[in-house]
C-alpha cells in the first residue's frame, strides 16, 4: 500500500460520497498509486450506514466506527494505527481541504518530504471558509502555540487539519493528543527533519455544519500545557520566566527588610535588593531550569556570565522602553515591551553560553521549504 488517506467524520452524512468520488478523480492522475481511505467515525447520525454502504461496494473505502468516544485527533490516532500505506495523508470530512491537492502532496512525501502541510498562511493561499470571529480565534490560538512550542514557530499553519507525513514520522511515537489539533502532537514528537508547505485556500463548507466549540479552544489551551511540560526545551524557558518572577518578590521583600530593618539609604537598598534576587534566580536556575545541563562548568565561571547576561538584560529594558517613549508609548507600557525583550535576549543567552552542551545535541535542525498557490496548483491540475 503506497498511501493512506486518513479522515475524521462526525455527522458528516451529505459529505462522504462527495469527498471520496472527489479523492477517487484527484488519484486517477497516479494511476499505478495503491490507496485506501481510512474514515475513522464517531458519528450519531445516518453517517455510518452511508459509510457502510459505500465501503461495502468500494473497496478503497475502510470504516472504523468508535462507539460512545469522540475527538478529531485521537481520532487519527486510531487512523495511524489502522493505516497500511507507507504515507498518510490526514483530512477532514467536509470538503474544507480541497482533494485536488493529493497528487501534489503524495508527490512531495515520495520524493522523501517527511512532513507535507498545505498552508493557508504561504503567499497565494487564504482561509476564506472562517468567519472573522473565528479567524481571530484561530490566530490567537496559533500565536500562543508557536510561543509555548518552538517546533511550531516556523510552520505557517501548524494549526492545520490537512497534512501529509511518512508514516516513520509516528511510528513509535507515543501520541496522546487532547482535542482535535492533531498536528501540534505531530510536530512536537515526530521524527522529522523536512517540512514542505504548500499553500492552499481553506474553503467553505457545502454540507453540515462545523463542530468547533468553545470547549475545544480549552481542549487546546490544555493539549499546549501538556505537550510544554513533556517537551524540555519548551519546558525551561517557562521555568526561566516563572523563577524571574520569582525574583521581583525576592528584589521587593530584601529592599523592605534593608529600608525598614536596617534603615538604608534608598540607592544601596535597591541595589543589594538587585544583587540578591539576582543570586536567588542564579540558584533556582541552576537547580531546576538547566539542572541536566551545564555539567562540569564550577559557579565561579557560570555566576559572573549570569551576572553579565542580566546586567545587559537592564540595558535592553531602558533602551527599548526609550525606543517606545519615543514612538508615543508610555513610560509603563514601554518598560514592559522592554521586559519581555530582554527576557528572551536573556534567556537565549543564557542557555547558549551558561549552561551549554546539551542544548547543542537537542537542537537537529528542521528544514522547512514553502510553494506558493500558483505553483501548487498548475502540478495538481496537469497530472489530472
Ligand atoms: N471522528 C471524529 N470525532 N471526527 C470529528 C470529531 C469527532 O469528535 N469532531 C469533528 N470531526 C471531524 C469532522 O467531521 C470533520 O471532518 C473534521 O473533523 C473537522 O471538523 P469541522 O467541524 O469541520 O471543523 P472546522 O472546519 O471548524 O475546523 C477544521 O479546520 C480547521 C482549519 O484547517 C479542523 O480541521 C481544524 O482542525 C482546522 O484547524
Ligand atoms: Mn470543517
Amino acid at each position: 500500500m503506497d498511501l493512506s488517506i486518513i479522515i475524521p467524520s462526525y455527522n458528516e452524512k451529505d459529505n462522504i460520497r462527495p469527498i471520496v468520488r472527489r479523492i477517487h478523480e484527484a488519484m486517477a492522475s497516479l494511476r499505478d498509486v495503491l490507496y485506501e481511505i481510512w474514515f475513522v467515525d464517531d458519528s450519531s447520525d445516518e453517517t455510518l450506514e452511508v459509510l457502510a454502504e459505500l465501503a461495502a461496494t468500494d473497496e478503497r473505502v475502510h470504516v472504523h466506527h468508535r462507539n460512545g468516544e469522540r475527538g478529531l485527533a485521537s481520532a487519527v490516532v486510531q487512523g495511524f494505527k489502522l493505516a497500511q500505506g507507507r504515507y498518510f495523508i490526514v483530512m477532514d470530512a467536509d470538503l474544507q481541504h480541497p482533494p485536488e491537492l493529493l497528487p501534489a502532496m503524495y508527490e512531495r512525501l515520495k520524493q522523501g518530504t517527511d512532513i507535507v502541510i498545505p498552508s493557508r498562511f504561504v503567499e497565494g493561499g487564504s482561509d476564506g471558509g472562517l468567519g472573522p470571529f473565528r479567524k481571530l480565534v484561530s490566530w490567537t490560538a496559533r500565536v500562543i502555540g508557536q510561543i509555548a512550542l518552538h517546533r511550531l514557530r516556523r510552520i505557517s499553519d501548524c494549526t492545520s487539519g490537512f497534512f501529509g507525513l511518512q508514516r516513520d514520522v509516528v511510528a513509535g511515537a507515543e501520541l496522546d493528543p487532547i482535542g482535535w489539533k492533531i498536528l501540534i502532537e505531530v510536530l512536537v514528537k515526530g521524527h522529522y527533519r523536512t517540512v514542505h508547505e504548500i499553500a492552499y485556500s481553506f474553503l467553505a463548507r457545502d454540507a453540515g455544519e462545523s463542530k468547533m466549540s468553545m470547549h475545544e479552544q480549552w481542549n487546546y489551551f490544555r493539549h499546549l500545557v501538556r505537550l510544554v511540560s513533556q517537551s524540555p526545551s519548551d519546558r525551561r524557558f517557562f521555568l526561566f520566566c516563572i523563577i524571574g518572577a520569582s525574583g521581583v518578590i525576592v528584589n521587593e521583600v530584601v529592599l523592605s527588610i534593608l529600608l525598614y530593618g536596617f534603615h538604608m539609604k534608598d540607592t544601596m537598598a535597591s541595589i543589594l535588593a538587585s544583587l540578591v534576587a539576582m543570586l536567588s534566580n542564579y540558584i533556582w536556575n541552576d537547580q531546576i531550569t538547566w539542572r541536566s545541563q551545564g555539567a562540569g562548568r564550577k559557579w565561579n565561571v557560570k555566576l559572573p556570565i549570569f551576572v553579565a547576561i542580566s546586567l545587559v538584560g537592564i540595558l535592553i529594558t531602558t533602551l527599548v522602553m526609550h525606543t517606545c517613549e519615543r514612538i508615543g508609548l508610555i513610560v509603563p507600557i514601554g518598560q514592559a515591551v522592554g521586559i519581555l525583550v530582554s527576557t528572551v535576549w536573556s534567556y537565549v543567552m543564557n542557555n547558549r553560553v551558561t549552561w551549554r552542551e546539551i542544548e547543542h545535541r537537542e537542537r537537529g535542525d528542521i528544514v522547512v521549504t514553502r510553494e506558493s498557490a500558483s505553483t501548487a496548483f498548475t502540478r495538481a491540475k496537469s497530472g489530472v
